[in-house]
């Protein structure tokens, strides 16, 4: 009996080692998890956060206070959600669902990042918010952006360093403008690298991407992304992205011991741009301690 175990778990060594050990999932039930927010923004670009009289946060974003420092309390968003569904900050329509938990679980070999995210995608988005229109319909899109090193207060505000007031779907903007980074600079590190896996529409038809945000966003030409997959149980979505962890261009080169600012978005209910729910800015660490620690 003995024997023949030997012999299966050789076996099943030499059947992992020839599909390719470059990207060997990790075992996830031993990956620690932690739940990170997301919630509908509204209409609050970095020019609302940055104005006193809409913002007293403001204060705060200059002396170096990050959002969760002051939005985040024993793990929940004490942010007022009424004010963040109401006509002053979402004219459009918001969601019922304001916000809800993603589980995110990270871990890192030689070769690759891995991360896992796992949430209830809520399927009650406004009417009225913008929604995918054309074929394939993803029903639901999940992104990690990860802020370069020279991202202004990167580590502080995440995300809405892309996030502006005259990006298309904010009220009165440009329909073509696309999120970017105020004087973005790929070479020096002062740009998001971003990747997304979508759903397509009852399984079929789910893709990926792997791009940056940098003077625009751009959807395609990331070279470190290997794979994003998802699975639905009944509303319940498990994501996980294997990403190289240095590719080409505009991907971060990753290094253990590394802590990245990051951001998580959701498109649930098929909507698109701005219509997404979105996590404050968090950090990620290889190997190091952080908000989220990938685990060797
Ligand atoms: C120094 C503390 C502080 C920091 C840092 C801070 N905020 Fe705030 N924020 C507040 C306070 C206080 C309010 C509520 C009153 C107001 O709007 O002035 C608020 C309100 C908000 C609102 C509107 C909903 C509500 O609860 O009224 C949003 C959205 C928001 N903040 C997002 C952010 C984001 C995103 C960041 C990081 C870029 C951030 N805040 C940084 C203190 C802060």
């Amino acid at each position: 009996m003995k024997n023949v175990n030997t012999s299966f778990v050789v076996f099943s060594t030499l059947l992992a080692l020839g599909t390719g050990l470059a990207h060997a999932a990790p075992d996830w039930s031993k990956v620690p998890k932690r739940d990170v927010h997301v919630f509908s923004p509204g209409v609050t670009p970095i020019e609302w956060l940055m104005n006193k009289s809409e913002h007293s946060g403001r204060a705060g974003l200059g002396k170096g206070e990050s959002c969760v420092g002051c939005h985040e309390e024993k793990g929940a968003l004490s942010l007022d959600f009424k004010r963040l569904a109401s006509k002053e900050l979402e004219p459009v329509g918001a969601p019922k669902t304001m916000s809800f938990p993603v589980g995110v679980q990270a871990s890192y070999d030689k070769e690759n990042l891995y991360i896992r995210l796992t949430f209830k995608a809520p399927v009650d988005a406004s009417a009225k918010a913008d929604k995918e229109d054309k074929a394939p319909l993803h029903e639901v899109k999940a992104a990690i952006m990860l802020a370069g090193p020279k991202v202004a207060q990167g580590a502080q505000i995440g995300c809405w360093a892309t996030c502006h007031s005259d990006v298309r779907s904010m009220p009165g903007a440009d329909p073509k403008k696309k999120k970017y980074v105020a004087n973005a600079n790929v070479a020096e590190g002062n740009y998001f690298d971003y990747f997304q896996w979508k759903s397509g529409e009852a399984g079929v038809g789910s893709t990926q991407l792997d791009g940056h945000v940098a003077g625009e966003r751009v959807n395609k030409g990331g070279q470190a992304l290997v794979k994003a997959e998802g699975e639905n149980n009944s509303g319940v979505y498990t994501v996980t992205f294997t990403r190289k962890l240095s590719g080409g261009e505009a991907d971060l080169a990753l290094a253990e011991g590394q802590v990245i600012p990051f951001g998580v978005a959701i498109h649930a209910d098929k909507t698109v741009h701005r219509f997404h729910h979105v996590s404050l800015g968090y950090t990620l660490g290889l190997g190091a301690s952080a908000d989220i620690k990938a685990v060797k």
